[in-house]
């Protein structure tokens, strides 16, 4: 427990999570790692800024208890703690869903003044943000709020440039801290992955800060809603560790303490 003046000190840094491409991993990512930060003893509240398709609750774990969603918060209908949803596996880690359609009340201002009132609460060390990609609303108010930015990406050139294009907008928009996560990893040795994804960032803007490889668990997990204090896979748990890890500002080589990458068939 924090003592009392300690929690009342405590800001959140908001990170949002984003990708110019659908499917690349941006909720799987967002969760699992929301999970390693928390499991580190930090507080970490993850909201699903998906507005109209709800899907980070599946992947973590909590769609049976999400009543209420960010919306509700958002214009008022309900008290901004209600709408929190307390992990039931992690003291430290907490939900906020995303509302099945799109709410016609929500505004940027009072988007900003709730986010606010949680960053401020001294409850959370971390605000994750779950947005669906592209460049809509969901990514213009994340950007509105957050001091950071985790760019998702495949390992392909063309994703990676991409990416760049996603910075290039986000530091416009005020969110000056970029970083790039390279999801689903394939190889036959961290050694030859690694030197693979050198070559790929080598002329891409932002900073990498982590890789995650490849691995069917990670499917079967976001549908049964499980993450990383569940998940079989060593290099799995070690990638989202690694991440966490240089999140908090540790140093930790790319690939520390994973030993093999799947190779796709
Ligand atoms: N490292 C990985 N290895 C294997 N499968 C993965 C990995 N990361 C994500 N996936 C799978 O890829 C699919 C898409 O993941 P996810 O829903 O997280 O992507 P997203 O970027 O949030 O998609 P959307 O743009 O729809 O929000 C899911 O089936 C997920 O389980
Ligand atoms: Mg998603």
């Amino acid at each position: 427990m924090h003592m009392a003046d300690e929690t009342q000190s405590k800001n959140a840094r908001i990170i949002l999570f984003t990708s110019c491409k659908g499917g690349v991993g941006k909720s799987t990512v967002c969760a699992n790692l929301a999970m390693s930060v928390a499991l580190s003893g930090k507080d970490v509240l993850v909201i699903d800024c998906d507005f109209g398709s709800r899907c980070l609750d599946i992947v973590a774990g909590f769609s049976d208890r999400a009543v209420y969603d960010i919306s509700d918060a958002v214009v008022g209908r309900v008290p901004p703690e209600k709408v929190v949803v307390k992990d039931n596996r992690c003291e430290h880690l907490s939900f906020i869903a995303a509302p099945y359609s799109v709410d016609a009340q929500m505004n940027l201002f009072l988007f900003k003044r709730t986010i606010a009132a949680y960053a401020t609460s001294g409850r959370y060390d971390y605000i994750f943000i779950d947005t669906p990609g592209g460049a809509g609303d969901p990514l213009l108010y994340a950007s509105a709020v957050a001091d950071t930015a985790y760019i998702i990406t495949s390992s392909t050139k063309v994703s990676v440039r991409a990416a760049d294009k996603t910075a290039s907008f986000l530091y416009d928009k005020g969110v000056k801290r970029l970083r790039l996560i390279i999801n689903k990893v394939t190889g036959t040795s961290a050694k030859k992955a690694k030197d693979e994804l050198i070559s790929v960032i080598d002329g891409a803007a932002v900073k990498l800060i982590g890789a995650v490889p490849y691995d069917p668990e990670l499917i079967r997990a976001g549908d049964e809603g499980k993450l990383t204090d569940e998940l079989y896979s060593t290099n799995l748990t070690r990638a989202f560790d690694n991440i966490a890890r240089r999140t908090e500002g540790e140093q930790v080589p790319l690939f520390y303490k994973i030993r093999r990458l799947k190779r796709l068939k």
